[in-house]
C-alpha cells in the first residue's frame, strides 16, 4: 500500500523553529493571528508549538487547535521529544483539533547520541517503538523525526526509519538540522531511503532544513526530485540560527518552475494543476504579518516577498520591462499579493470606498477594525496626495496587529535641531485610565522620546534594534518602524507606520512595551511564560 501524494504537503513551522529565531517570542494572541492566515494561505500541516516547552506554548497550541484547527482547516501538530511526559502534553493540547498531530523526535546522529543523549543506537532504536506507539495512543497521525539525520550514518538511519514506520509513524521526516548537507547529498539521502528502507512506502517523506550554508530551498528541491513529498518550512525562512527554508521560495519555485517539477510527481510537463495548496495570492500578507509580529524584518532583496525583489532599477531593465514584462520578470508581483494599483482615495473618500478597496486587497475587518483603520486612513489622507495598497496595508496592519492597548500614545512633541538639545514631552493614557505627562532630553529626537515614555510607563528594558523604512517612495511617504525590547532576557518587537517619523517611532515603541507590560501582568497572575531552551 502506498500513500504517497500526488502533490507536494506544505508543513509550516513558523509558530515552532521559526519563533525559536533569536528574539522572535509571540504571545498567544499573536500566535493565533498567524495561524489564521497560514490557515488562509492553504497550508496543509501548521507545527503550532512545542506544548512540553512553557504554559504559554500548551496554551498556544491548544488555541489553535479549537480555533483553526477546523475539519477544513489544517492539520495541527504539536512537537514533542520522544518522551513520555512531553508527548502526553502534546497529545492534550492537540484534543480540540479535528486533525492533529504529534511530530516526535530523536537524534540519531553519532555526535548527538554521544554528548547530547549519551545514548547508543540500541538505546534510541528501542525508544522508537515505545514512543511513537505512545502517540499513536492520542493521534492516529504521528510524525517521526531522526534529529540531525543529514549528519547521521545512512544504514542506521534506514534501520531507525523502518522502525519507526513499523510501529505506526506515517510521516517520516529527515532533518539536516545543522543545515550541512548540499543539494547533490540532501537528493541522494532521500533516494537512498526510498530504496533502502523497505516499508517507506507505508510513510510520506518530508523534509526539514536549516539555512545555515544558505542551501535549505535548494536542499528541498533535490529531495523533492528523489520522493519528498512534505516541506517543512517557516513564512521568511526565519528560525534557529540562519533559519529554516523559506515557504514562498519554495513554493514560488514550484509554481514558476511547475513544467519542471511536474514529471518527477508522475504529472506530464505541460500540467497546470498546482503542485501545492498554497493561495499565492496570500503570501505576500501572511510574510508582512509574520514580520511585524516577530519584529524581524526582511532584507529588501530577499526571493519574492524583499521589497526590491519585483523593482527593476536600471534603465535597460526598465526599457525592457515597459516593452514586456516577461524580458525580465519570471513571475507577477501580483501572483504573490501585492498590487502596485495606486488607488485614488483622498481626504474626501468615504468610508465605503475604503472598506471595498480593503476588501479586494483580502481583508475583512471588524466593524471596530474598520473604523480605527478609517480615523488612520484619514489622518494618512491628510498629509498625503497618492494613498498606494502599500499604504493601506501599512494602516491595516497596525490597526489588526495590535497586542492588548494597555498604555496608550496621546500626544508627542519633539524639539530639535542642529544648535538644540533635543527634547520631547510625551503624554500617555495608563492602563488604569489616567493621563501622565513628562519631558526628557535626548541624544536624538527619538532617544529623547523614548526617555520621555519611560519615565512614565517606568518598566526597565533595553532597546535592542530600531530599524525605519519607508513603505512607499517620495517625500510624503510613509515610514515604517520597527523595534525589538530586551527585558530579562526575553525579546519584544514593536511596530507602527506613519508619515511622521518621531510618532511612528514612538508607536513602536508602546507597542513593544504594552507586550512586555501584558507579559508581565500574565507572569505575576502565575502564568510563567518563559519557555525552556528551544530544541
Ligand atoms: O532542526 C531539527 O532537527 C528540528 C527537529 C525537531 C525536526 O527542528
Ligand atoms: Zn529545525
Amino acid at each position: 500500500m502506498s500513500i504517497q501524494p500526488d502533490r507536494i504537503i506544505i508543513f509550516d513551522t513558523t509558530l515552532r523553529d521559526g519563533e525559536q529565531s533569536p528574539g522572535a517570542t509571540l504571545n498567544v494572541e499573536e500566535k493565533l493571528l498567524i495561524a489564521r492566515s497560514l490557515a488562509k494561505l492553504g497550508v496543509d500541516v501548521i507545527e503550532a508549538g512545542f506544548p512540553f516547552a512553557s504554559p504559554g506554548d500548551f496554551e498556544a497550541v491548544q488555541k489553535i487547535a479549537d480555533t483553526v484547527g477546523t475539519q477544513d482547516g489544517p492539520t495541527i501538530c504539536g512537537l514533542a521529544r520522544a518522551r513520555k511526559d512531553d508527548i502526553k502534553r502534546a497529545g492534550e493540547a492537540l484534543k480540540p483539533a479535528a486533525k492533529g498531530r504529534i511530530h516526535t523526535f530523536i537524534a540519531t546522529s553519532d555526535i548527538h547520541l554521544k554528548y547530547k543523549l549519551r545514548k547508543s543506537r540500541e538505546d534510541v532504536l528501542a525508544t522508537i517503538p515505545e514512543m511513537v506507539g505512545y502517540a499513536k495512543s492520542f493521534v492516529d497521525d504521528v510524525e517521526f523525526s531522526p534529529e540531525d539525520a543529514g549528519r547521521s550514518d545512512p544504514e542506521f538511519l534506514y534501520q531507525v526509519l523502518e522502525t519507526a514506520i513499523a510501529s505506526g509513524a506515517t510521516t517520516v521526516n529527515i532533518p539536516d538540522t545543522v543545515g550541512y548537507l548540499t543539494p547533490g547529498e540532501f537528493g541522494q539521502l532521500i533516494r537512498g531511503i526510498t530504496e533502502n528502507v523497505p516499508n517507506i512506502n507505508q510513510a510520506i517523506i518530508s523534509v526539514h532544513g536549516h539555512n545555515d550554508l544558505g542551501l535549505a530551498v535548494a536542499n528541498f528541491l533535490e529531495a523533492v526530485k528523489n520522493g519528498a513529498r512534505q516541506l517543512e518550512c517557516t513564512i521568511n525562512g526565519i528560525g534557529e540560527r540562519a533559519g529554516n527554508a523559506a515557504l514562498e521560495e519554495l513554493v514560488m519555485a514550484l509554481y514558476v518552475r511547475r513544467q519542471y517539477y511536474n514529471p518527477f510527481l508522475g504529472r506530464p510537463p505541460e500540467s497546470e494543476a498546482p503542485l501545492t495548496n498554497i493561495d499565492t495570492k496570500q503570501i505576500y500578507k501572511t510574510s508582512r504579518l509574520v514580520s511585524n509580529l516577530t519584529g524581524m524584518t526582511v532584507q529588501p532583496n530577499k526571493a519574492i516577498v524583499g521589497a526590491n525583489a519585483f523593482a527593476h532599477e536600471s534603465g535597460i531593465h526598465q526599457d525592457g520591462v515597459l516593452k514586456n514584462k516577461l524580458t525580465y520578470e519570471i513571475m507577477d508581483a501580483e501572483s504573490i499579493g501585492l498590487n502596485e494599483n495606486q488607488i485614488v482615495l483622498g481626504k474626501h473618500s468615504g468610508r465605503h470606498a475604503f472598506s471595498k478597496r480593503l476588501q479586494e486587497l483580502g481583508y475583512n475587518l471588524s466593524d471596530t477594525e474598520l473604523n480605527r483603520a478609517f480615523l488612520v486612513f484619514k489622518d494618512v489622507a491628510d498629509k498625503k496626495k497618492v494613498i498606494t495598497d502599500w499604504d493601506l496595508e501599512a494602516i491595516v496592519g497596525d490597526e489588526t496587529q495590535q497586542p492588548p492597548e494597555l498604555f496608550r500614545l496621546e500626544y508627542v512633541q519633539v524639539s530639535c535641531g542642529d544648535r538644540a538639545q533635543p527634547t520631547a514631552t510625551v503624554t500617555i493614557r495608563t492602563p488604569e485610565g489616567r493621563e501622565l505627562t513628562d519631558a526628557a532630553i535626548g541624544t536624538g529626537p527619538v532617544d529623547a522620546v523614548y526617555k520621555a515614555i519611560n519615565r512614565v510607563v517606568n518598566v526597565s528594558n533595553q532597546l535592542s534594534e530600531f530599524a525605519v523604512k519607508s513603505v512607499t517612495e517620495g517625500i510624503d511617504a510613509m515610514g515604517e518602524v520597527t523595534i525589538r525590547l530586551r527585558h530579562e532576557n526575553q525579546t519584544y518587537s514593536g511596530h507602527a507606520a506613519d508619515t511622521d517619523i518621531i510618532v511612528a517611532s514612538a508607536r513602536a515603541y508602546i507597542n513593544a512595551l504594552n507586550r512586555l507590560y501584558d507579559a508581565l501582568e500574565k507572569q505575576a497572575q502565575g502564568e510563567p511564560s518563559q519557555p525552556m531552551a528551544g530544541v
